[in-house]
């Protein structure tokens, strides 16, 4: 083989960028071994060529614009690390349209805009790899485009966002208070550049319509997805959720059933025991139940540089041995052929079946809890336990705690709007879904 040189540029110099050059330097030996070649880094481009960074540019072709570092550079693959929907998707599509591989950590672009970019990736036979995109250095993507690809997926469930998993953990363990966890995953560089992503579920949902396309064999489509972010769990929830046997995650769920496919990204109690509710601090897990495998589970870090940056590197060695053999044969973008990816009807939320922990903040008088289980029998919803709280420092109003059996969301939703207009009911009602993830 002639060629023993991968020649890549990087585009974005952040949190991952940084951690891409720095590992590609670090374990640049280590790789030659594996793969045979050399990956040497010809250029790089970022807004702000002096910004104080976490990586050594010197020596390396800067550029400030991307577009520019496409144009005049010869490379055989584009790392693009900007994130966000605008110079990058230019980025992208000039450079495949230039026969210039691509690998990306960009969720959202692989999200809102894949469907496209596959298309043009296709055309002009250049790849793009995005193992990055989701859960950071756990290698899901290629887990399921290459290793289970011969299984009927039944159900994905995962913990796909290190900010939230990370602030759900911490403010349990050490009582901080939200904003002050959610600054220290910000710190460690783990937050998307808008923290609301993050909190939101925004994040999440990108990476769900991702892999519910990978799974079920549907074009992506982030509009699809049922979203809720972490913003109305507090910390006596938390608390709550563990008496009664339970860790809240947020989880992002993909599931066929009979009717259609369930997505939807939201909070969850799920059973102490299962592994998923052992899953702590900037951590992602994601179990994929199919026919043949059985329920896998996958671990690791789910942000950070490094680690990131690791998926980031398994990608470029993976195109660039596929360019060093002169190989025309490429894993299709989502798992299934283009022509393969066909819609099925997603089911909306009020569709869903789940068993809810309620909480509910009541005056403190005889007959609250009469009038509530009132309105729960005329729903033909049936309660499970319930708890009732003291509140130490406010005793005319006080918290219930209830587990229901299995219902369908909209019976639930209905029954908590009318409970909400009692007049002995103050506040919203918390309502997390529970999820066995036994089946
Ligand atoms: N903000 C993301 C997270 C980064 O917290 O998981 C990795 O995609």
């Amino acid at each position: 083989m002639e060629n023993r040189v991968i020649k890549i540029g990087i585009a974005g110099l952040g949190t991952v960028g940084s951690g891409v050059l720095n590992l590609l330097k670090k374990n640049n030996e280590e790789i030659s071994k594996r793969s045979g070649f050399e990956i040497k880094i010809e250029c790089i481009s970022a807004s702000d060529k002096t910004k104080k960074r976490d990586c050594d540019i010197s020596g390396l072709r800067f550029y400030s614009d991307p577009l520019e570092m496409i144009d005049k550079e010869s490379i055989d693959i584009l790392v693009e690390l900007i994130g966000g929907e605008t110079t990058a998707k230019d980025l992208v599509i000039k450079a495949l349209k230039n026969n210039i591989h691509v690998v990306s950590a960009n969720k959202a672009l692989v999200a809102l805009h894949g469907n496209e970019i596959s298309k043009i990736s296709n055309h002009n036979n250049s790849d793009i790899y995005y193992e990055a995109s989701v859960a950071g250095a756990v290698p899901i993507i290629r887990i399921i485009r290459e290793s289970l690809n011969a299984n009927d997926i039944n159900w994905i469930a995962g913990i796909i966002n290190g900010t939230t998993n990370y602030i759900l953990t911490e403010m349990l363990k050490s009582k901080k208070d939200f904003n002050m966890v959610l600054k220290e995953a910000q710190d460690l560089g783990y937050a998307e550049a808008d923290p609301s992503f993050d909190v939101g579920g925004i994040d999440a949902a990108h990476k769900l319509t991702i892999l519910s396309s990978l799974c079920f064999g549907i074009p992506l489509d982030f509009n699809s997805i049922h979203v809720e972010g972490i913003e109305d769990i507090e910390l006596d929830d938390l608390n709550y959720a563990r008496e009664l046997g339970y860790s809240i995650k947020h989880l992002a769920i993909g599931r066929k059933n009979k009717d259609g496919i369930e997505l939807r990204v939201h909070s969850c109690l799920i059973p102490e025991k299962r592994l998923l509710a052992n899953v702590d601090g900037v951590k992602n897990a994601v179990v994929v139940s199919s026919d043949a495998a059985g329920p896998t589970l996958y671990y690791g870090a789910g942000a950070g540089s490094l680690a990131t940056a690791s998926s980031v590197a398994s990608d470029i060695i993976d195109i660039g041995r596929k360019i060093i053999s002169k190989s025309s044969n490429s894993i299709p973008f989502l798992s299934y052929h283009n022509d393969e990816l066909k819609n099925k009807r997603i089911l909306d939320i009020n569709e869903i079946v789940s068993r809810y922990y309620l909480r509910i903040r009541v005056t403190n008088k005889p007959g609250v809890l009469a009038d509530i289980t009132k309105i729960f029998g005329k729903k033909s919803i049936s309660i499970e336990s319930i708890l009732q709280k003291e509140d130490l420092i406010n005793d005319t109003n006080v918290p219930i705690v209830l587990v229901t059996h299995e219902v369908l969301e909209k019976n639930i939703i209905d029954a908590l709007k009318d409970i909400e207009n009692l007049e002995v009911v103050k506040g919203k009602i918390v309502k997390i879904r529970i999820e066995e993830l036994d089946s």
